[in-house]
């Protein structure tokens, strides 16, 4: 299907735009009203996800409500795991839960890659296809998953952590393992961006949450050499690697195959400009916490972040994800601000 806004993708190859484009990570969630209310009829956040008609239903959301310039497919990196054999929980208030977790070579039982991705994730594949079909090519609609260090400190943790220090553990005591099962989500991930891709999506994300968490060389050898595999494995779309806190990787994710380097808040995007130069775009990174502010200072910092820019090679975005308290009409100032800016070179 043609689309009538492909801004974000123009941004992503480094071809011409007439503005920057935007959109906000999680901004399909509980920040709108109208989702809350769809989730409230529903057993849960996983009935939700499960569910392509309502998946769908709250992708276009966001398009209609926010005027973003892409929707993200609701879903979440877990499914991932899920599918290879560790089932999860979304505790409200607590966040994932895994009753079974992997440590030892045993383990590797719950970490299957001999399966059909269409059998156990072909709920995403549908709920894009649904997705587009209500978005009739409005803007591109970017499909996920998460980077398999992320995945893999879910695996072995079970559930969130301030250290992720199980995993970290894990890369000291059983650095075989920690590979091999690292492998096994490469090879999965590859698979399920893959089927995203031939579902519709114009466009990929991998996120990696807890990138951030290790040093510089440990990231590397346990990170990004997985990435790398993946991002040589994409052809079909534009891909986006968001490593967060990786600040001192960012020149090793520029140069791997990848359009577009998501930043964090923390990173410094004219500093990494002048150092990566012009074939990679960039997407953030203004402070979520922005959006607690007044209007008028929301359209000030927003309209900072833009003067600073020295390329047109940016996809505007926050640096993490939208939190869930923040006024909607407050993301409204921000993409408002965005889209009228306009670009002085
Ligand atoms: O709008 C979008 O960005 C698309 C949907 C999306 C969700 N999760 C929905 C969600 C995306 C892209 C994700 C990615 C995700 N999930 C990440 C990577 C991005 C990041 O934030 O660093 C991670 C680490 C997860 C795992 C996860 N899912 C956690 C830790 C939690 C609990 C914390 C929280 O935010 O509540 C979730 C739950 C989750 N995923 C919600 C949503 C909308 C909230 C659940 C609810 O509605 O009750």
């Amino acid at each position: 299907m043609e689309l009538k806004n492909d801004l974000i993708l123009r941004a992503a190859r480094g071809e011409s735009i007439e503005r920057y484009p935007v959109w906000l990570m999680r901004q399909a969630g509980r920040i709108l009203p109208e989702y809350r209310a769809v989730r409230s009829k529903l057993s849960g956040f996983k009935e939700l996800v499960e569910t392509p008609k309502f998946a769908a239903e709250v992708t276009v959301q966001p398009v209609d409500l926010l005027g973003v310039d892409a929707a993200i497919i609701f879903s979440d990196i877990l499914v991932v795991p899920e599918a290879m054999g560790l089932e999860y929980q979304m505790l409200e208030a607590k966040g994932p839960w895994f009753e079974k977790t992997i440590r030892t070579d045993e383990g590797l039982k719950y970490a299957e890659t001999n399966f059909d991705i269409e059998d156990r994730l072909g709920y995403v594949l549908e709920a894009i296809k649904i997705a587009n079909k209500e978005l009739d090519g409005r803007v591109p609609l970017i499909g996920f998953a998460g980077a398999p260090w992320t995945i893999f400190c879910y695996m072995v943790e079970g559930h969130g952590s301030k250290t992720f220090s199980e995993s970290r553990k894990l890369l000291y005591t059983n650095p075989v393992l920690a590979h091999e099962l690292l492998s096994r989500i490469t090879d999965v991930t590859i698979q399920y961006l893959k089927a995203q891709a031939a579902a519709g999506a114009h466009m990929l994300q991998i996120f990696d949450s807890w990138a951030g968490i290790l040093g510089t060389e440990q990231y590397a050898e346990f990170g990004l050499k997985y990435i790398d595999r993946i991002a040589n494995a994409i052809n079909e779309v534009p891909l986006t690697i968001f490593a967060k806190g990786a600040i001192t990787s960012v020149s090793a994710i520029a140069k791997l195959k990848c359009n577009t380097i998501g930043l964090d808040w923390n990173m410094n995007s004219v500093e990494i400009r002048n150092e990566i130069g012009e074939n990679r775009t960039l997407q953030g990174n203004l402070d979520p916490c922005v959006l607690y502010s007044s209007h008028n200072e929301i359209q000030n910092l927003t309209i900072n972040m833009l003067d600073s820019y020295k390329s047109k090679r940016h996809i505007v975005n926050l640096g993490h994800g939208v939190y869930p308290d923040i006024d909607p009409e407050k993301v409204k100032t921000f993409i408002k601000t965005v889209k009228d800016y306009e670009i002085q070179f």
